[in-house]
């Protein structure tokens, strides 16, 4: 039995997590920028890793009285160290780099993408390797062929935006604010999913590339006409109409790669992480899609859908188990190591 501390600051979100042997998570404190950044329309990444450096001593205390634990009963350490906001990262890597050094711990660097896929191992017990993999959240959307925690190949991804990302610049011409998943999700409710004609770049190609830069410029076309400066032209209902066709399309599009994802890999299971696997009707949908190919879906909870400490804890587990430890010159990279293979 083992206890790993996971720290995650890659963005926005200053989240740790206390997690045994990979799966059991005995405490997590997440604190979001979200509201400071919604006036400003997105992250911005100076007052990120200052809102950081303020909070992230205070959320690893509050983690461990959650738990009940002092920090000697830890046994590792495990940090997002690539990708993402590199003086966001600096604050996490620093701080985890400091509690290893005083208690004399493993240092565990851990990939952001990597550990959304991992996060299928909380609340789990075993997990069957190998697996497909699609990572759908603000800064990525890419397929994967798994062959352990950590241990992946990229098969494609999105050519241009992310799909989380598309979310967030629809809810913004649609006036729906930020951060855009949740609020297209729930202005869609109301919304007829057929009711605006939009694209759905590359869907039953049979090839493993996504687009969403043609289905952001489409929506914002509706919304708004040629110049996105323009009043916003929908009264509520076509906002909700809009709101519902954007998130059939991104669903249709990410539903259809998955899938491909596992005839790729040949794999008989699928996971899916990132903040969007969050979508109540793309997890619907997967649902329905893999019981009719005979897949078996593995889903995180929607709160380690979106960034959080806990599946930074669950891949740091796996990968200290095996041996890879960092030095306490641990670099943050603003790029992850999983890249896409030459030729995609
Ligand atoms: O994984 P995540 O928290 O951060 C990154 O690693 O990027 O993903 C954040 C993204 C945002 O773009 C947000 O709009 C989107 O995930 N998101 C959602 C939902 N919840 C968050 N997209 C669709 N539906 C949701 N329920
Ligand atoms: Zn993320």
């Amino acid at each position: 039995m083992a206890i790993v501390l996971g720290i995650e600051t890659s963005c926005d979100d200053a989240c740790a997590a206390l997690v045994e042997d990979g799966r059991r998570v005995l405490a997590e404190v997440r604190a979001s920028q979200e509201d400071d950044f919604a006036a400003w329309g997105g992250v911005v990444p100076e007052l990120a890793a200052r809102g950081h450096l303020a909070a992230l001593p205070d959320i690893i205390e509050r983690t461990l009285s959650e738990a009940g634990l002092a920090l000697d009963a830890i046994d590792a350490v495990a940090v997002t160290a690539w990708p993402g906001l590199v003086g966001s990262l600096l604050v996490g890597v620093t701080a985890a780099k400091a509690v290893a050094l005083a208690r004399g711990l493993p240092l565990v660097a851990v990939d952001h993408v990597a550990a959304h896929l991992a996060a299928v191992h909380l609340g789990r017990e075993a997990i069957g390797y190998p697996l497909a993999g699609l990572v759908a959240s603000g800064g990525h959307s890419h397929l994967y062929a798994c062959r352990g925690p950590g241990d992946l190949t990229c098969l494609g991804g999105t050519i241009d935006d992310a799909a989380g990302e598309a979310f967030d610049k629809a809810a913004a011409v649609l006036g729906l604010g930020y951060p855009g998943g949740p609020v297209i999700a729930r202005a869609a409710e109301g919304g007829d999913p057929r009711s605006v004609a939009l694209p759905r770049s590359f869907r039953g190609d049979g090839t493993p590339r996504l687009s969403f830069s043609g289905l952001k410029t489409a929506i914002m076309r509706h919304a708004r006409g040629p110049d996105p400066r323009s009043p916003l032209r929908l009264d509520p209902r076509g906002v909700s109409d809009a709101a519902a066709s954007f998130q059939a399309a991104v669903v249709d599009c990410l539903a259809d790669k998955a899938l491909l994802a596992a005839r790729l890999a040949g794999a008989r299971t699928l996971a899916v992480g990132g903040g969007v696997a969050g979508n109540r009707r793309l997890r619907e949908r997967l649902a329905a899609d893999a019981a009719a190919q005979g897949l078996e879906l593995l889903l995180p909870e929607p709160r380690h859908c979106t960034d959080n400490a806990a599946m930074i804890a669950a891949l740091g587990f796996f990968l200290w188990k095996n041996g890879e430890v960092a030095g306490l010159d641990l670099a943050p990279l603003p790029t992850g190591r999983v890249r896409p293979r030459p030729g995609r």
